[in-house]
């Protein structure tokens, strides 16, 4: 009996124990697939923000983030007065509008802080502070408050497919059509019947529901999603954009932590392994087909161009193809529902969007932007099965989705226009034609900027354009301020994300390919772009700088500890201003900057030879200042430390003390000479610190301790300055 159960208990044991291992293997096998397939970018970012902190270049630091010199520097900071002059001229009314709501406006202020590089923003605002202010189109074209005609390249942030002209007569027509209901709501129009035939043949899906926006009918497809399927996990895929929903946003741009999204690898066939192997948790596959254009890299905006490499885009159309059909078979065989993000894509890339440019169909399809005719929207279509709100089984078990807006009469109107139109017969070919003028545009672009080396390059997904730059570069984010110049407006993301449209002819492509040519052009007479024969090193100089960036933001050095380095750097360089600009005088630091540094460590061991060689190495360089380059007293005025005269004077004094020594001892052979040098290296030491002691007493006197600890600091580390500051400058002379 007691053997039995011993058994019995044993084998309970160990089965429990078998399930435990078998739970584990499991659990451990799913996340090492999931780990190989996850994009962890978004997360390290999300973790990295935290650390990141506000770093703002100094106004010398922001023109040679690149390793740029002083010739290169004066031509940038011309060129960028130039730019704030010229935005101030031709836009001082909208500047003024701006200026008069930007406090008060969130939505300027957060759009306003994402144009440029955080490093560099200080700087630009003050330069200038842009807003585009418009209040008419024609065409292609909008006029801003000063009456300035501008090619819009922005697209409408994805709405205007057809051309302004077209929206305005279907906003027109559209709020025509329900002007007698005015804005009853719950009731519904007629109208929304045949808008729903038209989506529902469009998408080739069973049902339709509206909302305001693309990112409430993302919220609506992914609540309905989960809520069908009883899953929880919404997969998506590294750098796609679907909305402001923080639900979707596994990285930066919300701090949420969330565990119901799994961001995983585009084009990966570890992606699809996961959607397999955990197929059990999935409620959908959100796919933003816009993504091919850019596979894993986040959406493209300017304030990301921390260098040239960042940017990066691929022709993956027909891989991209491939990819999303070879998606479709895994959610089909696994189950899970595949859900189209077409709010960009949609009515853009073919009058049926991406399912109809890629050749595959979603079981979820979620629309916006220009879908309504130029008014607010977000459509959701899907199969039966996943657009119920409520469990037959279930009574009380609802997803509960609406909104007081939904179906609203006027955005009812506007989209029966353009679904009217999109689905005629005359269509289809204004958008081959569309896509073909556009695809011409960046051939024939990028053939004049490679006969004219111009180092970018514009990429293309039909009406959907970027620029991307073919040479190293810190300051590309730029091209977007050259750009307005020329007459050209883009969106907040600036040149990462253009757009054309239907109204734009061959010869307002021709005028913005003029435009493009000179504002890069403009860019690179201003030096913005080093070139490879003067810069050999420019790459290894950027990344350093920019590792250098990181580090500052990672690790903050305490602010006053900052600006005391701040103005012993700007100190350095007005004394290079003043008199340090001769090439050889530049050698000379070069030569006595390296004896001095040997000389500090030396002075340990042996205090005297260290001041002998140290007093020759001072003689040398003064030989600089006083012959070479003829002092410019009026600027050393400005300096803490001697100017060149006094400097003169006091390195003459310090010769008298050998001779006093000598006829002091009376030895006036080589013998006693050498008998007295190390009394005379003392001496000179004395005499060197009470002269430097009495100058730091001097300017605690006059000014303060803090800057005579300047100077003092100053002092003693120019030895290091001055070689890492003329060294390349002498090989490359300035
Ligand atoms: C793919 C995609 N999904 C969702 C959204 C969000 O749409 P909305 O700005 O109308 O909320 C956008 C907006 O750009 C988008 O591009």
């Amino acid at each position: 009996m007691t053997d039995a159960h011993t058994a019995l208990t044993w084998i309970g044991i160990a089965v429990t124990c078998a399930i435990a291992a078998s739970l584990t293997a499991r659990w451990l096998a799913r996340r090492v697939v999931t780990l190989r397939a996850q994009a962890l970018t978004p997360l390290a970012l999300r973790h990295l923000a935290r650390w990141v902190k506000r770093r703002d270049l100094s106004d010398e630091a922001f023109y040679r983030a690149d390793g740029a010199v002083p010739r290169d520097i004066e031509r940038r900071r011309a060129g960028i007065e130039r730019l704030g002059r010229l935005f101030r001229e031709q836009h001082r009314r909208s500047l003024e509008w701006a200026e008069s709501i930007r406090e008060s406006f969130s939505d300027l202020r957060f759009t306003d802080a994402n144009r440029v590089p955080f490093p560099f923003a200080r700087v630009i605002r003050e330069r200038f502070n842009l807003a585009t202010v418009v209040d008419a189109s024609d065409g292609p074209r909008v006029r801003d408050l000063d009456g300035n005609w501008t090619l819009d390249v922005s697209g409408a942030y994805g709405v205007n497919v057809a051309g302004y002209e077209r929206y305005k007569t279907w906003m027109r027509d559209g709020l025509e059509r329900v002007n007698d209901l005015g804005p009853a709501l719950g009731p519904l129009h007629p109208v929304v019947a045949e808008n729903i035939g038209i989506l529902k043949s469009i998408s080739g899906l069973d049902e339709v529901s509206f909302h305001m926006s693309g990112t409430e009918a993302v919220m609506a497809a992914v609540r309905l999603a989960r809520f069908n399927t009883r899953r929880k996990l919404i997969v998506c895929f590294s750098g796609a954009y679907h909305g402001w929903w923080d639900g979707v946003q596994p990285g930066l741009g919300s701090e949420r932590a969330i565990d119901d999204c799994l961001t995983l690898k585009d084009l990966d066939p570890a992606s699809l392994r996961v959607i397999r192997m955990r197929a059990g948790e999935i409620a959908g596959v959100l796919v933003n087909p816009v993504q091919g254009f850019h596979p894993n890299a986040p959406p493209p905006n300017d304030a990301i161009l921390l260098t040239s490499e960042v940017r990066k885009t691929e022709d993956a159309t027909s891989r991209y193809a491939a990819w999303l059909s070879r998606l479709r078979a895994v959610c089909s065989e696994a189950g899970v529902p595949l859900i189209f993000d077409e709010v960009y894509s949609g009515f853009r890339l073919a009058p049926g969007g991406a399912q109809e440019f890629f050749g595959v169909c979603a079981d979820m399809v979620i629309y916006g932007k220009t879908v309504a005719g130029g008014l607010p929207i977000g459509v959701v279509c899907g199969t039966r099965s996943l657009m119920r709100r409520f469990d037959p089984e279930h009574p009380m078990r609802m997803s509960y989705v609406v909104g007081t807006f939904s179906a609203h009469p006027v955005v009812m109107g506007g989209m029966n226009e353009f679904l009217r139109w999109v689905t005629a017969p005359g269509t289809a070919p204004l958008y081959a034609e569309l896509n073909d003028r556009c695809a011409r545009w960046v051939r024939a672009t990028n053939e004049q900027l490679a006969t004219e080396s111009l180092p970018l390059r514009v990429e293309h997904l039909t009406t959907v354009w970027t620029v991307v730059f073919t040479e190293p570069g810190r300051y590309n984010w730029l091209l977007q301020y050259y750009l307005r110049a020329e007459g050209v407006t883009l969106s907040w993301v600036g040149t990462g994300r253009c757009l054309s449209n239907m109204a734009m002819t061959d010869k307002d492509y021709d005028a913005l390919r003029d435009k493009l040519i000179a504002a890069a052009r403009a860019m690179r007479a201003d030096g913005w772009w080093l070139s490879r024969d003067d810069y050999p090193e420019r790459e290894k100089t950027m990344r350093a700088q920019l590792i250098k960036e990181m580090i500052g933001s990672l690790v903050q050095v305490p602010r006053p500890l900052q600006s005391f380095y701040r103005e012993v750097m700007q100190r350095k360089q007005d004394d290079h201003h003043a008199s340090h600009s001769d090439v050889t005088n530049q050698l000379l630091h070069i030569v006595s900057s390296s004896v001095f540094l040997i000389c500090y460590g030396y002075a340990l061991w042996d205090l005297p030879t260290a001041m002998w060689a140290g007093m020759a190495a001072l003689f040398v360089r003064q030989f600089g200042h006083a012959i070479l380059e003829p002092p410019c007293h009026d600027k050393e005025a400005t300096l803490l430390g001697y100017n060149t005269r006094n400097k003169t004077m006091i390195l003459g004094s310090f010769l008298l003390l050998p001779f006093a020594t000598v006829a002091v001892a009376g030895s006036w052979t080589l013998e006693g000479v050498r008998a007295v040098a190390p009394l005379i290296g003392y001496q000179w030491f004395g005499v060197m610190a009470a002269v430097v002691g009495g100058r730091v007493a001097y300017l605690v006197f006059k000014h303060g301790p803090r800057l005579a600890l300047v100077w003092f600091v100053k002092l003693v580390t120019d030895p290091i300055t001055d070689l890492i500051a003329y060294s390349p400058r002498y090989f490359r002379p300035a």
